[in-house]
């Protein structure tokens, strides 16, 4: 999907008392399903964008590149953060631009607001740093943005470690890089699995990293997307627990719920967490039998059988 010409944009979801986004602005965000790609609107195609920008800083300048690059000459830029998490950083990268900006502090958040100069910026650098690529020590092709983009996550690790070989019809919720979709595929007896993250740039990778005529991706918000019910004999994932940065354990109970709708009677869950987060009544709410499979390093793997 493409922007459209001279369009006014919106990267994510600026908290309305900051800055006022035009009703038919775009949305741009990688991580709300369905919307355009920042990455292929036009150089000079957009006439403004809101930002809520990303806490992570080579994510952050990746996005600021790409706006910048897809404003027209004159064209409004307000990207915001909450302080804590770069907005306290913003003025500073945005002026390495070369550009002048304005600042404010408002509700936790600094909001920066400028106008494109004409002529070319230096964003090469940053579009690079945040750009996709195969790094050789994960063996994947990955994206800074993306969760554990550079190792793997220690939960994640801890559930390959203890997987068996698995077979029929799964899923992987929150499927990342697609590591653990890989792990899976490695069994023949598996004969079809859906990966789903929010995160396109994730989708992107994991179609890059999991070839597999069996494999199928869906970049979908899994507390919306529908699924078929009672049919997977198996589910396996290492769920969320922050919403936008922010810790939020209703996420990943969410995932849990979902899987157990997905599955078959029988069917397994294998899901791995941080020991400290609450997934054990959730577990035995949906389903008939909860095991502890492993235990380390302030990490637990669950297999839960409907
Ligand atoms: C802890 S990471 C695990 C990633 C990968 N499975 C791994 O083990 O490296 C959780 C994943 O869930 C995705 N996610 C977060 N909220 C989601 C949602 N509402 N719907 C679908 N995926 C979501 C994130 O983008 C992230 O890739």
């Amino acid at each position: 999907m493409n922007a459209p010409f001279s369009a006014s944009l919106v990267y994510g979801l600026p908290p309305r008392e900051l800055a006022a986004v035009p009703p038919d602005a775009a949305q741009v965000s990688p991580l709300i399903p369905g919307s355009a790609r920042l990455e292929d609107c036009a150089e000079g195609s957009a006439r403004a964008l809101v930002m809520l920008a990303a806490p992570g800083t080579i994510e952050r300048r990746h996005a600021l590149a790409l706006a910048l690059r897809a404003l027209e000459p004159g064209g409004a830029l307000t990207v915001m953060a909450p302080k804590d998490r770069g907005g306290a950083r913003l003025a500073k990268e945005l002026r390495a631009l070369g550009l002048d900006l304005a600042e404010e502090a408002r509700r936790h958040h600094r909001i920066c607001t400028l106008r494109r100069p004409s002529g070319a910026l230096p964003l090469a650098e940053a579009l690079d740093a945040g750009a996709p690529r195969h790094i050789d020590n994960l063996a994947l092709c990955t994206q800074p943005g993306v969760f554990s983009w550079d190792r793997i996550d220690p939960g994640t690790a801890l559930l390959l470690e203890t997987l068996p070989p698995l077979s029929g019809r799964g899923a992987d919720l929150g499927c990342g890089l697609g590591i653990l979709a890989r792990a899976v595929l490695g069994s023949p007896a598996v004969t079809a699995l859906t990966l789903v993250d929010i995160d396109r740039r994730a989708v992107e990778m994991a179609r890059r990293n999991v070839v597999d005529p069996r494999a199928s991706l869906r970049w979908e918000d899994l507390r919306v997307a529908e699924f078929e019910t009672g049919r997977l004999d198996f589910v396996v994932m290492n769920p969320p627990f922050h919403d936008g940065g922010t810790e939020d354990q209703a996420l990943g109970q969410t995932f849990v719920r979902r899987a157990a709708e997905m599955l078959r009677p029988g069917g397994a869950l294998w899901v791995t967490a941080n020991a400290h987060l609450p997934y054990e009544a959730v577990l035995r709410g949906a389903f008939r039998e909860v095991t502890q499979r492993a235990g380390a390093g302030g990490y637990k793997v669950y297999e839960a059988r409907r």
